[in-house]
């Protein structure tokens, strides 16, 4: 079965094709990050305009690396959502374009399904059921996944998403876009101790995150530092803020994994590249008894393979879309 995958939610333009939903031939992805780095952010607009140049030359790419035509399809699959609606219709139209004039089958994937199956494209396989974590730039939750098509959500959060914080204390840093790794390099060199950042639980036994206090903590020390004329502890600033995140989002993911009987935990979405939240999940799940999975790191970000896997799955249940399908920009996953 060779599933073509496409995505374009947000910055990234992808498409990859997947075979049997488990030998990857290819995976292209164009990424807009040139684009908007100037801007410190992602401008709707461009990103939309962007995607309708990139389209065709990114799935025209994966067609011929894999070494197939159109004809050779079983199946297309696409983001149908959440994301920037402008985005995903590029997309989504492109995939029911090549669907209806090749008579093929279209699976609408949701994005963050996507990311929550990404870890089957690496070697370390979970079984079902485990408890997932998303953390990326417009997402951080916390699913129980009962099989390839189900998905409880235990929490979510409640202002920033964690990448959205990361990227903020960046720009509040005059540190480039996109601001995730680059306070990861920088908190390299610093002590993780040196500034007590507030960590925010929210009430006992909630795993629904907040992040917009400590961003505004880090906005009052910057301040604070700049008023008294004294410089910027740096990489003691970016290891102390990259701390206070990384501790709440593993602990809360291993205490759903407790609670919720099922001790397997999987990290996915844009920050599971972070090594130091990859490293301190990996030291407390071992604690505390829980498997911790992570998928390669080309797979942690956007990309057309991740959709190409779940779309594969719904393909298989006939789970396909009917011509007068749309997209949806909010979050409705489980
Ligand atoms: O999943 P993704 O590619 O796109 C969204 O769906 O949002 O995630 C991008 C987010 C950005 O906020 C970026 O700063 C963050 O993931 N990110 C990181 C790292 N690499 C990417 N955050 C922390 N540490 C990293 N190494
Ligand atoms: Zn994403």
């Amino acid at each position: 079965m060779l599933i073509l995958g496409i995505e374009s939610s947000c910055d990234e333009t992808a498409a990859a094709v997947l075979a049997n939903g488990e030998r990857l031939l290819a995976d292209v992805i164009n990424s807009q990050v040139p684009v908007h780095s100037r801007y410190g952010g992602v401008v709707p607009e461009l990103a939309s305009r962007k995607h309708l140049e990139n389209i065709q030359p990114v799935v025209t790419e994966a067609l011929r690396r894999s070494g197939i035509t159109l004809d050779d399809l079983d199946g297309v699959a696409v983001t149908r959502g959440p994301g920037l609606i402008g985005s995903l219709l590029v997309g989504f139209s492109f995939a029911k374009a090549i669907a209806i004039v090749k008579n093929l089958p279209c699976a609408g994937v949701d994005h963050m399904a996507g990311h929550l199956l990404s870890v089957f494209l690496g070697d370390a396989k979970p079984e079902f059921p485990y408890v997932a974590l998303i953390a990326s730039g417009g997402h951080s939750s916390i699913f129980r996944v009962e099989d390839p098509y189900t998905f409880r959500l235990l929490g979510r959060t409640r202002d920033d998403a964690a990448g959205e914080a990361f990227d903020k204390v960046a720009k509040l840093l005059r540190l480039p876009y996109p601001g995730g790794p680059e306070i990861g390099r920088r908190a390299e060199g610093g002590d993780p101790r040196a500034i007590d950042f507030p960590r925010s639980w929210l009430e006992p036994g909630s795993f629904d995150f907040s992040f917009s206090g400590i961003k505004t903590a880090v906005a009052t020390f910057v301040q604070q530092r700049e008023q008294r004329g004294e410089p910027l502890p740096l990489a003691d600033l970016c290891a102390s803020f990259q701390e206070a995140v990384i501790e709440i989002l593993a602990e809360k993911a291993l205490l759903a994994a407790g609670e919720s009987g099922c001790p397997r935990v999987v990290l996915a979405g844009g920050v599971a590249a972070n090594c130091r939240l990859r490293e301190y999940l990996a030291a407390r799940g071992s604690e505390e008894g829980v498997q911790v999975f992570v998928p390669p790191v080309e797979f942690c970000t956007d990309n057309g393979a991740m959709i190409a896997l779940a779309g594969t799955h719904l393909l298989r249940a006939g789970r396909t879309l009917g011509l007068d399908a749309d997209v949806y920009s909010r979050f409705q996953l489980g």
